[in-house]
């Protein structure tokens, strides 16, 4: 026996449980050699229960493949994605108390993970593309967005990305034009307008809630960013293949002749 799994023999579920409480408190429901880590969380068994409506559309033998999972929380998407086999996952989340709820989580699963403790902005640190990007529950916490999804996509998108945020507002998507007339102003007030709200004091008891998208923006913002649709298997979440852009952060401004 050796000295990882002489260790991991010793974590009893009492023992599991303790360090659980430890650990703060969790937003990903883990379990844990039968121990629930956030047992009582307010949208059920989660993330289990949101991954339930889109594993099939993820592919299920990742043998060969690297992930990077960005705002990984306590790691479930990065311990599934090793699950399915992928060769390297490398996780990171700003908040060290959560990567230290993934580390031990990982642990507990025998999952071989690489975690950093690295925001979203300093994605070019990693210095490497990854076949799978998963940007899941971490749009609308961030006061820059639309800045966060131009690096990934500049920095770390090699491929594929899995993208989820919280929506509000309208469900429809209308065809856009390419460009509307300065006195063109109802077409903001279709719901299937792209549109994004700011929410600047709180939304559901939560100050890191910053820009709430509908849908049409969801897919706007990732069209814009250099990410095509291709599946759309769940209402929040957007499987992505990364399209080549010659130019950084899609947009250049010709001078006027
Ligand atoms: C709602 S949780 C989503 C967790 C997980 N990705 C999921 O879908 O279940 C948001 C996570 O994003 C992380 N986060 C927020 N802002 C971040 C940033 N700027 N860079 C990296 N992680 C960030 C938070 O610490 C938290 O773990």
């Amino acid at each position: 026996m050796n000295a990882q799994s002489s260790t991991l023999e010793s974590l009893t579920q009492d023992r599991i449980q303790q360090r659980v409480r430890e650990l703060g408190e969790w937003f990903h429901n883990l379990d844990l050699r039968g121990v629930k880590t956030a047992p009582n969380h307010f949208l059920g068994n989660y993330p289990q229960v949101k991954f339930q409506q889109f594993a099939h559309a993820i592919p299920e033998d990742l043998r060969g493949k690297t992930v990077l999972d960005i705002g990984c929380n306590a790691g479930f998407y990065s311990i599934e994605m090793k699950r399915r086999g992928a060769d390297r996952v490398v996780a990171i989340d700003f908040d060290e108390c959560y990567l230290a709820q993934a580390r031990f989580a990982a642990e507990v699963n025998e999952a071989d993970i690489e975690f950093r403790q690295l925001s979203v902005y300093d994605v070019a640190q990693i210095g490497e593309k990854f076949d799978i990007v998963i940007f899941m529950g971490v749009l609308y916490h961030l006061r820059h967005p639309l800045l966060a999804l131009d690096l990934i996509h500049e920095h770390v998108a090699g491929d594929l990305l899995l993208f989820q945020s919280m929506q509000r507002g309208s469900n429809a998507v209308m065809p856009l034009k390419e460009d509307y007339h300065f006195w063109e102003t109802e077409v903001f007030e279709s719901p299937g307008f792209p549109q994004m709200y700011f929410i600047e004091k709180k939304y559901s008891g939560d100050n890191t809630n910053w820009w709430i998208p509908n849908r049409a923006c969801s897919e706007a913002m990732l069209r814009s960013a250099g990410f095509d649709v291709i599946e759309h298997p769940e209402e929040e979440v957007f499987i992505c293949r990364t399209r080549a852009m010659n130019n950084s952060f899609g947009t250049v401004y010709p001078c006027k002749p």
